[in-house]
């Protein structure tokens, strides 16, 4: 199947009460796990790609033309989106030129006109393309220098503005965070949640930091209205746990000598186990059948 916009399957999880996982992609390694194991569950799926993650890996057609490869060779037929993951005005552009199926546009750090004013032009461009567009509000906390914010929550009045510009997602800041959430984290914002969903009506809702929110706040925000949920950080600490278990047991040295496909196949494989972890908390699994 060729790749997808993430309008149709996020509407029909929205509709039918699950959420639809994004997971970050960072190499090989970590996109063939989650479309491998996006198949073998039969859910659909959304591959994030940061801007960071897109200059690692040789920019946005190299990107492109891996997961378009990927899809063809191991015969994915689960709906694929491929995403950028809070992009810039620049980004979303060169992604969109690139091939990407969906944008993500994160003009939350801007005043509100100029959010508005940048979204509305990438909202026309992506409607022509055929391209699903998520835009922001209220920024999403997280580490930086050190510093863990709280997560900002979304003034429901805004996300009206920028829903109403006719995005196909919104990522509404309801007190979650990226990254580990700190000890004395109260949890998500409800009472936001709902407030935004009843001002925005029909657009699917975007959870951004699905690392580490435990799995009854997931399920009440999934009743909700939230229809997609980012993972990165966990699948990074899975693989990260998952490498330094098999090169602290010395199985890196057994052999003829260093063999990366070896090294890197226990991070492949806790990537899968994650995922699916995940799209059972979701409860996306089979939605693609
Ligand atoms: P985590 O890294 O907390 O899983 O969040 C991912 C995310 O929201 C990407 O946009």
């Amino acid at each position: 199947m060729p790749l997808v916009n993430a309008k149709d399957m996020l509407i029909k999880a929205m509709e039918g009460k699950y959420a639809v996982g994004q997971f970050n992609i960072n190499n090989l390694e970590w996109t063939k796990s989650i479309l491998l194991t996006a198949e073998e569950l039969k859910a659909p799926v959304i591959l994030g790609v940061s801007e960071g993650a897109g200059k690692y890996m040789c920019g946005y057609k190299t990107v492109v033309g891996m997961v378009k490869g990927m899809i063809e060779e191991l015969n994915i037929t689960v709906p694929v989106a491929l995403h950028l993951d809070h992009g810039s005005f620049e980004g979303a552009k060169a992604c969109i030129k690139a091939g990407f199926s969906s944008i993500m546009f994160d003009g939350s750090h801007y005043p509100i006109e100029e959010n508005i004013e940048k979204t509305k032009i990438l909202v026309n461009t992506c409607e022509v393309l055929g391209l699903s567009l998520e835009a922001e509000v209220g920024s999403i906390g997280g580490e930086e220098d050190g510093v863990v914010g709280m997560g900002e929550c979304a003034d429901p009045a805004e996300c009206k503005q920028i829903a109403d510009l006719g995005v196909t997602m919104l990522a509404a800041g309801i007190g979650n965070i990226h990254g580990k959430y700190p000890e004395n984290w109260p949890g998500l914002s409800f009472d936001t949640l709902e407030a935004v969903k009843n001002t925005v009506g029909d657009v699917p809702l975007v959870l951004h930091g699905g690392t580490g929110i435990p799995e009854d706040q997931i399920k009440k925000a999934i009743s909700l209205g939230v229809a997609k949920i980012n993972v990165n950080t966990e699948c990074q600490l899975a693989f990260q746990e998952a490498t330094r278990a098999y090169i602290e047991a010395g199985k890196d040295q057994q052999g003829k000598g260093f063999d990366p496909r070896k090294l890197l196949a226990p991070g492949a494989q806790a990537i899968r186990d994650m995922v699916k972890t995940k799209m059972e908390i979701f409860g996306c699994i089979g939605k693609a059948e």
